[in-house]
């Protein structure tokens, strides 16, 4: 897209802040154990993609635009969001004992960000670092849960460090995000994210073991998408729909922003994720930087194959076994090239990715909502 003349380049919109994101997430993981700082910054020193601080940075500054309305006295929940697998909120084992000091922590974000006037408040900037944080909490435990062997074209921390110190250093991320996020000092913010690491997990745990199927008679229903989506929802989406939610409430925007900022986040995290499930299939361990090809080797099917299996009753024996059996993954490999599951796949992406575009249609038009919008394209046409 074009805005007053000049190609938008999401990147560049928001080059600014994101120039000091990988500092300052290197600041909130300081530890005074050398290991567990270096297991902890390992992912940061390998150039990620910024997708989820870049969509807070852009949501950010294309809401600042937007009419604003006092925030309701009545706060609506996490739960009000769609979240069916979540129990109603109940915040058990809440530490009743004052949170100790952290020398070792970054300043507070005020006081990181105070000579900045730009139209992205700093809470927000912190935000967008915080999704970083638990984005990378999650690759360190699941390249563990699926024994993975390389991240970002190096060796996975897994690899590196070992089991133990990959999972620990997941945890001491969350538990850094977690100072970060309370020092926003916003109730509903907090739990919108303390929800997404709630989601991810839960995701994962659909992804482990698929209740939606019957192992002994595995066939094909209107469950097995419904299934798949929702799982994707959860271990994708929930970050960025909710984290364009939270930086639409840092904001002080009205309630139909938030709710369009959220529709925003969860369409085009569904997109991502259906098309990360299609390069699967589709593209080089090379290219991608990590194995590729993973999904069935992990007994996973996704939406490739549960299109071809759709159309082809035969994989569901494969599907049951989790493609276990001797040629099974070359087999349902040639099975899903053979068929549509692939153009279906991006079929469905490109629809998620039109209707994250339609959410923020009544935006005022700015460089920054071109930003998001060009967001939608390379989601769809992304190599890696
Ligand atoms: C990548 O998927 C993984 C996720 C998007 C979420 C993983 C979530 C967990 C492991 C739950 C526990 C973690 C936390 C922090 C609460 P993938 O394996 O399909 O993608 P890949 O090809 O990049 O490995
Ligand atoms: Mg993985
Ligand atoms: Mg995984």
């Amino acid at each position: 897209p074009r805005f007053a003349g000049v190609s938008v380049d999401p990147l560049r919109i928001v080059g600014k802040e994101l120039k000091f994101l990988t500092k300052n997430i290197q600041q909130l993981l300081g530890s005074g154990h050398p290991m567990l700082d270096t297991v902890a910054k390992y992912y940061t020193h390998s150039e990620g993609k910024y997708v989820r601080p870049l969509l807070v940075l852009l949501m950010s500054r294309a809401t600042a635009l937007t009419p604003k309305a006092a925030r309701p006295l009545s706060i609506p929940t996490a739960s009000t969001i769609d979240d069916p697998i979540s129990p109603p909120e109940v915040l058990s084992d809440v530490n009743p004992s004052s949170p100790s000091i952290d020398p070792l922590s970054a300043p507070s974000f005020e006081s990181a960000y105070n000579s900045d006037s730009s139209d992205i408040l700093p809470a927000q900037r912190r935000l967008a670092e915080i999704t970083e944080l638990i984005h990378t909490a999650s690759l360190l435990h699941d390249d563990v849960i699926d024994d993975s062997i390389a991240r970002r074209s190096s060796p996975s921390a897994n690899v590196s460090f070992g089991n133990k110190m990959a999972v620990l250093a997941g945890d001491f991320l969350l538990g850094r995000a977690s100072v970060a996020l309370a020092r926003l000092r916003d109730a509903e913010v907090i739990e919108l994210l303390a929800t997404v690491i709630a989601n991810l997990v839960e995701g994962e745990f659909m992804q482990l073991k698929n209740t939606a199927l019957d192992e002994t008679n595995p066939t094909w229903t209107e469950d097995t998408l419904s299934y798949y989506l929702q799982k994707t929802y959860l271990k994708s989406a929930s970050l960025i729909s909710k984290s364009c939610r939270a930086a639409a409430l840092l904001g002080h925007n009205s309630p139909d922003v938030v709710e369009a900022a959220y529709s925003y986040g969860r369409n085009l995290g569904l997109a991502f994720q259906l098309v990360d499930d299609m390069l699967d299939y589709t593209t080089t361990s090379e290219s991608l930087g990590k194995p590729a090809g993973a999904d069935l080797e992990l007994g996973l099917a996704t939406a490739p194959l549960l299109f071809a299996w759709k159309d082809n009753q035969q994989l569901g024996v494969l599907v049951g076994r989790k493609f276990a059996g001797d040629g099974d993954v070359q087999m349902a490999r040639d099975l899903v090239a053979r068929s549509d599951g692939l153009e279906q796949t991006r079929a469905l992406a490109q629809d998620y990715a039109d209707k994250a575009a339609y959410a923020i249609s009544r935006f005022p038009d700015s460089e920054s909502k071109e930003g998001l919008l060009e967001m939608c394209v390379k989601t769809m046409k992304r190599r890696k």
